[in-house]
Protein backbone atom coordinates (compact mmCIF):
# COMPACT_ATOMS: atom_id res chain seq x y z
CA UNK A 1 0.00 0.00 0.00
CA UNK A 2 1.05 3.30 -1.21
CA UNK A 3 0.64 6.93 0.93
CA UNK A 4 0.97 10.37 -0.05
CA UNK A 5 1.29 12.93 1.69
CA UNK A 6 1.07 17.32 1.38
CA UNK A 7 2.74 19.25 4.21
CA UNK A 8 1.65 22.77 5.27
CA UNK A 9 2.67 25.11 7.46
CA UNK A 10 5.48 25.08 10.32
CA UNK A 11 8.39 22.57 10.87
CA UNK A 12 6.32 21.30 13.44
CA UNK A 13 4.33 19.97 11.01
CA UNK A 14 7.19 18.27 8.80
CA UNK A 15 7.89 16.44 11.60
CA UNK A 16 4.48 15.32 12.87
CA UNK A 17 4.06 14.41 8.78
CA UNK A 18 7.26 11.73 9.78
CA UNK A 19 5.25 10.63 12.91
CA UNK A 20 2.14 9.77 10.54
CA UNK A 21 4.62 7.71 8.20
CA UNK A 22 6.07 5.66 10.85
CA UNK A 23 2.94 5.03 11.88
CA UNK A 24 1.27 3.69 8.79
CA UNK A 25 4.72 2.24 7.94
CA UNK A 26 3.82 -0.21 10.89
CA UNK A 27 0.31 -1.15 9.03
CA UNK A 28 2.30 -1.63 5.88
CA UNK A 29 2.72 1.62 4.10
CA UNK A 30 5.57 2.79 2.29
CA UNK A 31 5.70 6.64 1.09
CA UNK A 32 5.24 7.34 -2.84
CA UNK A 33 5.45 10.57 -4.23
CA UNK A 34 3.04 10.48 -6.91
CA UNK A 35 -0.72 11.29 -6.60
CA UNK A 36 -1.27 9.06 -9.39
CA UNK A 37 0.28 5.74 -7.14
CA UNK A 38 -1.17 6.59 -4.15
CA UNK A 39 -3.81 4.43 -2.17
CA UNK A 40 -4.14 6.71 0.54
CA UNK A 41 -3.59 10.87 -0.19
CA UNK A 42 -3.05 12.42 3.13
CA UNK A 43 -2.53 16.55 3.50
CA UNK A 44 -1.12 17.86 6.88
CA UNK A 45 -2.62 21.61 7.41
CA UNK A 46 -1.87 25.11 9.08
CA UNK A 47 -4.66 27.28 10.08
CA UNK A 48 -2.31 30.52 11.00
CA UNK A 49 -3.86 32.32 8.54
CA UNK A 50 -6.38 32.23 5.86
CA UNK A 51 -4.51 31.68 3.05
CA UNK A 52 -2.65 28.27 4.55
CA UNK A 53 -6.23 27.01 4.97
CA UNK A 54 -7.86 28.39 1.37
CA UNK A 55 -4.47 26.81 -0.47
CA UNK A 56 -5.45 23.41 1.13
CA UNK A 57 -9.23 23.37 -0.08
CA UNK A 58 -7.48 24.00 -3.69
CA UNK A 59 -5.26 20.78 -3.13
CA UNK A 60 -8.82 19.28 -2.05
CA UNK A 61 -10.64 19.53 -5.03
CA UNK A 62 -7.38 17.95 -6.77
CA UNK A 63 -7.88 14.86 -4.32
CA UNK A 64 -10.88 14.76 -5.74
CA UNK A 65 -10.26 14.39 -9.03
CA UNK A 66 -7.72 11.14 -8.82
CA UNK A 67 -11.09 9.86 -6.62
CA UNK A 68 -13.25 10.18 -9.46
CA UNK A 69 -10.29 8.55 -11.82
CA UNK A 70 -9.29 5.53 -9.43
CA UNK A 71 -12.08 3.82 -7.36
CA UNK A 72 -10.89 3.22 -3.29
CA UNK A 73 -8.76 5.92 -3.17
CA UNK A 74 -9.05 7.42 0.79
CA UNK A 75 -8.22 11.13 1.12
CA UNK A 76 -7.57 12.22 4.23
CA UNK A 77 -6.90 16.10 6.53
CA UNK A 78 -4.52 16.05 9.03
CA UNK A 79 -3.18 19.12 11.25
CA UNK A 80 -4.22 22.26 12.60
CA UNK A 81 -7.09 22.64 10.01
CA UNK A 82 -8.39 19.00 10.96
CA UNK A 83 -8.54 19.91 14.40
CA UNK A 84 -9.86 23.92 13.48
CA UNK A 85 -12.75 22.43 10.87
CA UNK A 86 -13.87 19.22 12.68
CA UNK A 87 -16.83 17.62 10.86
CA UNK A 88 -16.57 20.54 8.53
CA UNK A 89 -14.34 19.35 6.71
CA UNK A 90 -16.36 15.70 6.36
CA UNK A 91 -18.72 18.03 4.31
CA UNK A 92 -16.29 18.11 1.33
CA UNK A 93 -17.47 15.19 -1.24
CA UNK A 94 -13.02 15.15 -1.35
CA UNK A 95 -12.54 13.69 2.28
CA UNK A 96 -13.16 10.79 3.97
CA UNK A 97 -10.75 11.01 6.93
CA UNK A 98 -10.35 14.01 9.71
CA UNK A 99 -7.34 13.39 11.89
CA UNK A 100 -6.13 16.02 14.53
CA UNK A 101 -2.77 16.48 15.87
CA UNK A 102 -3.13 14.15 18.79
CA UNK A 103 -5.37 11.25 16.86
CA UNK A 104 -2.08 9.66 14.53
CA UNK A 105 -1.91 6.55 16.51
CA UNK A 106 -5.85 6.01 14.99
CA UNK A 107 -5.19 6.29 11.66
CA UNK A 108 -4.80 2.52 10.88
CA UNK A 109 -8.41 1.83 12.48
CA UNK A 110 -9.50 5.02 11.20
CA UNK A 111 -8.49 3.70 7.53
CA UNK A 112 -9.91 0.02 8.32
CA UNK A 113 -13.31 1.89 9.24
CA UNK A 114 -13.16 4.18 6.30
CA UNK A 115 -12.78 1.13 3.85
CA UNK A 116 -16.13 -0.68 5.96
CA UNK A 117 -18.13 2.34 6.66
CA UNK A 118 -17.15 5.18 5.05
CA UNK A 119 -16.32 8.95 6.82
CA UNK A 120 -14.45 8.94 9.96
CA UNK A 121 -13.56 11.39 12.34
CA UNK A 122 -10.80 12.13 15.08
CA UNK A 123 -10.12 15.47 16.87
CA UNK A 124 -9.72 14.34 20.43
CA UNK A 125 -6.50 16.69 21.97
CA UNK A 126 -4.61 14.69 24.63
CA UNK A 127 -2.48 15.89 27.62
CA UNK A 128 0.22 13.67 27.01
CA UNK A 129 0.82 12.48 23.87
CA UNK A 130 4.06 13.42 22.85
CA UNK A 131 4.68 10.20 20.23
CA UNK A 132 7.70 9.92 22.34
CA UNK A 133 8.10 6.17 21.74
CA UNK A 134 7.97 6.36 17.63
CA UNK A 135 10.67 6.81 15.39
CA UNK A 136 9.72 9.54 12.56
CA UNK A 137 10.36 7.62 9.06
CA UNK A 138 12.21 11.20 7.84
CA UNK A 139 10.80 12.71 4.25
CA UNK A 140 14.58 13.02 3.22
CA UNK A 141 16.70 9.77 4.15
CA UNK A 142 19.41 10.57 2.40
CA UNK A 143 19.51 14.32 4.26
CA UNK A 144 21.49 16.52 6.17
CA UNK A 145 19.77 18.64 8.63
CA UNK A 146 16.72 16.94 10.80
CA UNK A 147 14.23 18.16 13.07
CA UNK A 148 12.92 16.71 16.64
CA UNK A 149 9.76 17.37 18.14
CA UNK A 150 10.68 17.86 21.92
CA UNK A 151 7.36 19.21 22.96
CA UNK A 152 3.78 19.71 21.38
CA UNK A 153 1.26 22.45 22.12
CA UNK A 154 1.00 26.03 23.66
CA UNK A 155 -0.01 27.57 27.08
CA UNK A 156 0.17 31.09 25.68
CA UNK A 157 -2.62 32.71 24.70
CA UNK A 158 -1.70 35.03 22.21
CA UNK A 159 -5.12 36.98 21.31
CA UNK A 160 -4.53 36.38 17.25
CA UNK A 161 -3.73 33.19 17.61
CA UNK A 162 -5.29 29.66 16.73
CA UNK A 163 -2.30 27.55 18.07
CA UNK A 164 -3.08 26.91 21.27
CA UNK A 165 -6.92 25.63 20.26
CA UNK A 166 -5.08 23.54 17.41
CA UNK A 167 -2.80 22.20 19.20
CA UNK A 168 -3.38 21.88 22.50
CA UNK A 169 -1.96 22.32 26.11
CA UNK A 170 1.84 22.42 26.59
CA UNK A 171 3.52 19.31 27.02
CA UNK A 172 6.90 18.27 27.40
CA UNK A 173 8.68 15.06 25.49
CA UNK A 174 10.36 12.94 27.94
CA UNK A 175 14.73 14.07 27.51
CA UNK A 176 15.17 9.88 27.11
CA UNK A 177 13.06 9.72 23.69
CA UNK A 178 14.68 12.76 22.56
CA UNK A 179 18.11 11.72 23.69
CA UNK A 180 17.71 8.15 21.44
CA UNK A 181 16.02 10.16 18.93
CA UNK A 182 19.06 12.46 18.30
CA UNK A 183 21.47 9.48 18.67
CA UNK A 184 19.50 7.69 15.43
CA UNK A 185 20.12 10.90 14.12
CA UNK A 186 23.62 11.23 14.46
CA UNK A 187 23.85 7.13 13.40
CA UNK A 188 21.80 7.41 10.20
CA UNK A 189 24.77 10.42 9.10
CA UNK A 190 22.53 13.69 9.65
CA UNK A 191 24.68 16.57 10.13
CA UNK A 192 22.63 19.14 11.51
CA UNK A 193 19.54 18.75 14.47
CA UNK A 194 17.01 21.42 15.21
CA UNK A 195 14.83 20.89 18.75
CA UNK A 196 11.64 22.24 17.41
CA UNK A 197 8.61 23.41 20.29
CA UNK A 198 6.33 26.42 20.12
CA UNK A 199 7.98 27.91 23.08
CA UNK A 200 10.77 25.69 23.76
CA UNK A 201 11.97 28.30 26.63
CA UNK A 202 9.32 26.73 28.57
CA UNK A 203 10.25 23.13 28.18
CA UNK A 204 10.37 21.19 31.28
CA UNK A 205 10.52 17.93 32.20
CA UNK A 206 9.28 17.14 35.53
CA UNK A 207 10.02 12.91 35.04
CA UNK A 208 6.87 10.43 35.89
CA UNK A 209 6.75 9.76 39.56
CA UNK A 210 7.93 13.22 41.31
CA UNK A 211 11.52 12.26 42.25
CA UNK A 212 13.43 13.85 39.60
CA UNK A 213 14.57 17.61 39.54
CA UNK A 214 13.04 18.87 37.28
CA UNK A 215 15.05 19.21 33.58
CA UNK A 216 14.86 23.26 32.09
CA UNK A 217 15.65 23.52 28.08
CA UNK A 218 19.04 25.02 29.02
CA UNK A 219 20.35 21.45 30.63
CA UNK A 220 18.37 19.76 27.63
CA UNK A 221 20.83 21.65 24.73
CA UNK A 222 23.34 21.19 26.54
CA UNK A 223 22.64 17.17 26.51
CA UNK A 224 22.24 17.03 23.04
CA UNK A 225 25.32 19.13 22.26
CA UNK A 226 27.05 16.73 24.07
CA UNK A 227 26.29 13.98 22.20
CA UNK A 228 28.64 14.55 19.14
CA UNK A 229 30.32 17.82 18.72
CA UNK A 230 30.94 17.66 15.24
CA UNK A 231 26.80 18.02 14.42
CA UNK A 232 25.23 21.50 14.87
CA UNK A 233 22.63 21.78 16.96
CA UNK A 234 19.97 24.53 16.36
CA UNK A 235 16.13 25.26 18.16
CA UNK A 236 12.98 27.27 17.32
CA UNK A 237 10.91 28.97 18.55
CA UNK A 238 11.98 30.85 21.58
CA UNK A 239 9.45 33.44 23.66
CA UNK A 240 10.99 36.91 24.67
CA UNK A 241 8.96 36.79 28.17
CA UNK A 242 10.76 33.24 28.67
CA UNK A 243 13.79 33.44 27.23
CA UNK A 244 16.37 33.07 29.99
CA UNK A 245 20.14 33.79 30.29
CA UNK A 246 20.78 29.91 30.91
CA UNK A 247 20.31 29.18 27.42
CA UNK A 248 22.42 31.98 26.36
CA UNK A 249 25.44 30.60 28.78
CA UNK A 250 25.14 27.30 26.94
CA UNK A 251 25.15 28.38 23.34
CA UNK A 252 28.11 30.51 24.32
CA UNK A 253 29.89 26.92 25.55
CA UNK A 254 28.93 25.08 23.18
CA UNK A 255 30.59 25.52 19.68
CA UNK A 256 28.07 23.03 17.71
CA UNK A 257 25.33 24.89 18.97
CA UNK A 258 24.25 27.34 16.18
CA UNK A 259 24.56 31.42 17.02
CA UNK A 260 20.78 31.81 15.84
CA UNK A 261 17.85 32.57 17.83
CA UNK A 262 14.89 33.29 16.08
CA UNK A 263 13.04 35.25 18.41
CA UNK A 264 9.41 36.57 17.18
CA UNK A 265 8.32 40.13 18.54
CA UNK A 266 5.18 40.89 16.94
CA UNK A 267 5.66 44.64 17.03
CA UNK A 268 7.25 47.54 18.32
CA UNK A 269 4.23 49.23 20.17
CA UNK A 270 3.67 48.43 23.44
CA UNK A 271 0.21 49.44 23.07
CA UNK A 272 -0.29 46.30 20.74
CA UNK A 273 1.98 43.88 22.12
CA UNK A 274 -0.71 44.25 25.10
CA UNK A 275 -3.50 43.99 22.97
CA UNK A 276 -1.61 40.62 21.72
CA UNK A 277 -1.17 39.53 25.15
CA UNK A 278 2.37 39.14 24.35
CA UNK A 279 3.37 39.91 27.97
CA UNK A 280 6.40 41.77 27.33
CA UNK A 281 7.06 45.29 26.75
CA UNK A 282 9.51 47.16 23.94
CA UNK A 283 12.05 47.77 26.67
CA UNK A 284 12.16 44.20 27.77
CA UNK A 285 12.18 42.65 24.34
CA UNK A 286 15.14 44.99 23.51
CA UNK A 287 16.55 44.42 27.04
CA UNK A 288 16.81 40.63 25.44
CA UNK A 289 18.36 41.73 22.79
CA UNK A 290 20.77 43.48 24.68
CA UNK A 291 21.43 40.48 26.70
CA UNK A 292 21.73 38.47 23.46
CA UNK A 293 24.26 40.05 21.96
CA UNK A 294 26.45 40.74 25.39
CA UNK A 295 26.49 36.94 25.84
CA UNK A 296 27.04 35.70 22.37
CA UNK A 297 28.73 38.63 20.04
CA UNK A 298 27.92 38.26 16.43
CA UNK A 299 24.71 35.78 17.37
CA UNK A 300 22.16 36.11 14.28
CA UNK A 301 18.76 37.38 15.43
CA UNK A 302 15.58 36.76 13.44
CA UNK A 303 12.06 37.45 14.43
CA UNK A 304 8.14 37.17 13.45
CA UNK A 305 5.90 40.51 12.82
CA UNK A 306 2.49 40.73 12.36
CA UNK A 307 0.84 44.00 11.02
CA UNK A 308 -2.50 45.65 10.67
CA UNK A 309 -3.43 43.94 14.12
CA UNK A 310 -6.77 44.70 15.80
CA UNK A 311 -6.90 48.49 16.42
CA UNK A 312 -3.14 48.97 15.11
CA UNK A 313 -2.83 52.48 14.75
CA UNK A 314 -0.22 54.84 12.34
CA UNK A 315 1.82 55.80 15.46
CA UNK A 316 1.60 51.84 16.33
CA UNK A 317 3.14 51.04 13.04
CA UNK A 318 5.87 53.68 13.02
CA UNK A 319 6.91 52.17 16.04
CA UNK A 320 7.34 48.40 14.99
CA UNK A 321 9.00 50.28 11.93
CA UNK A 322 11.47 51.57 14.70
CA UNK A 323 12.03 48.69 16.54
CA UNK A 324 13.04 46.61 13.28
CA UNK A 325 15.50 49.64 12.52
CA UNK A 326 16.99 49.69 15.90
CA UNK A 327 17.70 45.61 16.13
CA UNK A 328 18.23 45.13 12.92
CA UNK A 329 17.33 42.03 12.67
CA UNK A 330 18.99 39.01 9.99
CA UNK A 331 16.20 38.26 9.04
CA UNK A 332 11.95 38.29 9.70
CA UNK A 333 9.14 37.01 8.83
CA UNK A 334 6.36 39.46 8.06
CA UNK A 335 2.52 38.99 7.64
CA UNK A 336 -0.53 40.68 7.63
CA UNK A 337 -3.20 39.86 10.47
CA UNK A 338 -5.30 37.51 9.53
CA UNK A 339 -8.49 37.21 11.76
CA UNK A 340 -8.71 33.36 12.65
CA UNK A 341 -12.37 32.17 14.12
CA UNK A 342 -12.67 31.31 18.17
CA UNK A 343 -9.39 33.40 18.98
CA UNK A 344 -9.61 35.86 21.72
CA UNK A 345 -8.67 38.89 18.96
CA UNK A 346 -11.60 37.23 16.53
CA UNK A 347 -14.14 37.77 19.82
CA UNK A 348 -13.80 40.69 21.52
CA UNK A 349 -12.14 43.03 19.39
CA UNK A 350 -12.53 44.45 15.82
CA UNK A 351 -10.61 43.47 12.88
CA UNK A 352 -10.70 46.85 11.62
CA UNK A 353 -7.67 47.47 9.42
CA UNK A 354 -8.54 48.22 6.00
CA UNK A 355 -7.17 45.18 4.09
CA UNK A 356 -5.14 48.18 1.49
CA UNK A 357 -3.57 49.33 4.73
CA UNK A 358 -2.62 46.04 6.37
CA UNK A 359 -1.09 45.58 2.48
CA UNK A 360 0.71 49.05 2.36
CA UNK A 361 1.86 48.20 5.94
CA UNK A 362 3.71 45.27 5.08
CA UNK A 363 5.08 46.20 1.95
CA UNK A 364 7.31 49.26 3.69
CA UNK A 365 7.83 46.73 6.35
CA UNK A 366 9.40 44.35 4.40
CA UNK A 367 11.21 47.11 2.13
CA UNK A 368 12.68 48.37 5.24
CA UNK A 369 13.63 44.92 6.39
CA UNK A 370 14.91 43.76 3.37
CA UNK A 371 17.18 46.53 3.21
CA UNK A 372 18.39 45.86 6.51
CA UNK A 373 19.00 42.12 5.73
CA UNK A 374 20.95 43.62 2.32
CA UNK A 375 23.29 45.69 5.11
CA UNK A 376 23.47 42.60 7.41
CA UNK A 377 24.87 40.18 3.76
CA UNK A 378 26.88 43.17 3.30
CA UNK A 379 29.07 43.27 6.21
CA UNK A 380 29.79 39.60 5.22
CA UNK A 381 31.51 39.60 2.37
CA UNK A 382 35.15 39.14 2.28
CA UNK A 383 34.56 37.37 5.59
CA UNK A 384 35.07 33.47 6.09
CA UNK A 385 32.25 30.90 7.30
CA UNK A 386 32.05 27.76 8.25
CA UNK A 387 29.21 26.01 6.20
CA UNK A 388 27.38 22.73 6.52
CA UNK A 389 26.69 21.44 2.75
CA UNK A 390 23.05 20.59 2.74
CA UNK A 391 22.16 20.00 -1.06
CA UNK A 392 22.88 21.35 -4.80
CA UNK A 393 21.68 25.17 -5.56
CA UNK A 394 18.26 25.24 -7.57
CA UNK A 395 19.60 27.34 -10.25
CA UNK A 396 22.83 25.03 -11.45
CA UNK A 397 24.17 21.43 -10.59
CA UNK A 398 27.64 22.63 -10.27
CA UNK A 399 26.67 24.59 -7.44
CA UNK A 400 25.89 23.82 -3.80
CA UNK A 401 24.49 25.58 -1.08
CA UNK A 402 24.52 25.66 2.84
CA UNK A 403 24.18 27.76 5.75
CA UNK A 404 26.43 29.46 8.63
CA UNK A 405 25.93 28.94 11.61
CA UNK A 406 24.51 32.33 11.97
CA UNK A 407 21.95 30.88 9.33
CA UNK A 408 22.73 32.69 6.28
CA UNK A 409 22.98 30.69 3.16
CA UNK A 410 25.69 30.85 0.76
CA UNK A 411 25.98 29.34 -2.51
CA UNK A 412 29.02 28.00 -4.23
CA UNK A 413 30.99 26.55 -6.82
CA UNK A 414 30.90 22.08 -5.47
CA UNK A 415 34.68 21.81 -6.21
CA UNK A 416 34.18 18.00 -5.61
CA UNK A 417 32.43 18.80 -2.66
CA UNK A 418 28.89 16.85 -1.27
CA UNK A 419 26.25 17.74 1.03
CA UNK A 420 27.12 16.65 4.42
CA UNK A 421 30.24 18.14 4.35
CA UNK A 422 31.36 21.11 6.35
CA UNK A 423 33.52 24.05 4.72
CA UNK A 424 35.08 27.16 5.05
CA UNK A 425 33.47 29.73 2.59
CA UNK A 426 34.99 33.44 1.65
CA UNK A 427 31.88 35.79 0.80
CA UNK A 428 32.62 37.71 -2.73
CA UNK A 429 29.28 39.30 -2.94
CA UNK A 430 25.56 39.15 -1.58
CA UNK A 431 22.20 39.89 -2.52
CA UNK A 432 19.37 40.07 0.47
CA UNK A 433 18.88 36.42 0.70
CA UNK A 434 22.20 34.75 -0.18
CA UNK A 435 26.30 34.97 0.55
CA UNK A 436 27.88 34.53 -3.34
CA UNK A 437 30.70 32.67 -1.97
CA UNK A 438 34.22 30.14 -3.27
CA UNK A 439 35.18 27.06 -1.32
CA UNK A 440 38.34 28.05 0.64
CA UNK A 441 39.31 25.13 2.69
N1 LIG B 1 -2.41 36.45 11.46
C1 LIG B 1 -1.19 36.73 10.94
N2 LIG B 1 -0.06 36.18 11.41
C2 LIG B 1 -0.13 35.32 12.44
N3 LIG B 1 0.81 34.64 13.11
C3 LIG B 1 0.20 33.90 14.06
N4 LIG B 1 -1.12 34.10 14.02
C4 LIG B 1 -1.36 34.98 13.02
C5 LIG B 1 -2.53 35.59 12.49
N5 LIG B 1 -3.76 35.34 13.01
C6 LIG B 1 2.24 34.77 12.84
C7 LIG B 1 3.02 35.19 14.07
C8 LIG B 1 3.72 33.93 14.49
C9 LIG B 1 3.95 33.26 13.17
C10 LIG B 1 4.24 31.80 13.26
O1 LIG B 1 2.75 33.49 12.47
O2 LIG B 1 3.96 36.18 13.68
O3 LIG B 1 4.92 34.18 15.20
FE1 LIG C 1 2.21 24.99 12.65
FE2 LIG C 1 0.58 26.79 13.79
FE3 LIG C 1 0.29 26.23 11.22
FE4 LIG C 1 -0.39 24.44 13.09
S1 LIG C 1 -1.34 26.46 12.78
S2 LIG C 1 0.82 24.05 11.23
S3 LIG C 1 1.15 24.81 14.65
S4 LIG C 1 2.07 27.20 12.14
Amino acid sequence: MKVYIETYGCQMNVGDSEVVLAILRQVGYSRCEEISRADLILVNTCSIRENAEQRVFGRLDVFRQEKLRRKGVIVGVLGCMAERLKEKLLENKAVDLVAGPDSYRQLPKLIAAVRLEGKQIDTLLSHEETYADISPVRMDAEGVTAFISIMRGCNNVCSYCIVPYVRGAERSRDPQSILREARELIAAGYREITLLGQNVDSYCWKGTDGTQAPLSFAALLEQVALLDTSVRIRFATSHPKDMKDDVLYTMARHANICKHIHLPVQSGSDAQLLLMNRKYTRETYLERIAKIREILPGCAITTDIIVGFCEESEEDYEKTLSLVEEVGFDGAFMFQYSERPGTKASRTMPDNIAPEVKTARLNRLIELQNHNALQSNQACVGQTFEVLIEGTSKRSEAQLFGRTGTNKTCVFPAEGHHPGETVTVRVLSCTSATLISEIVK
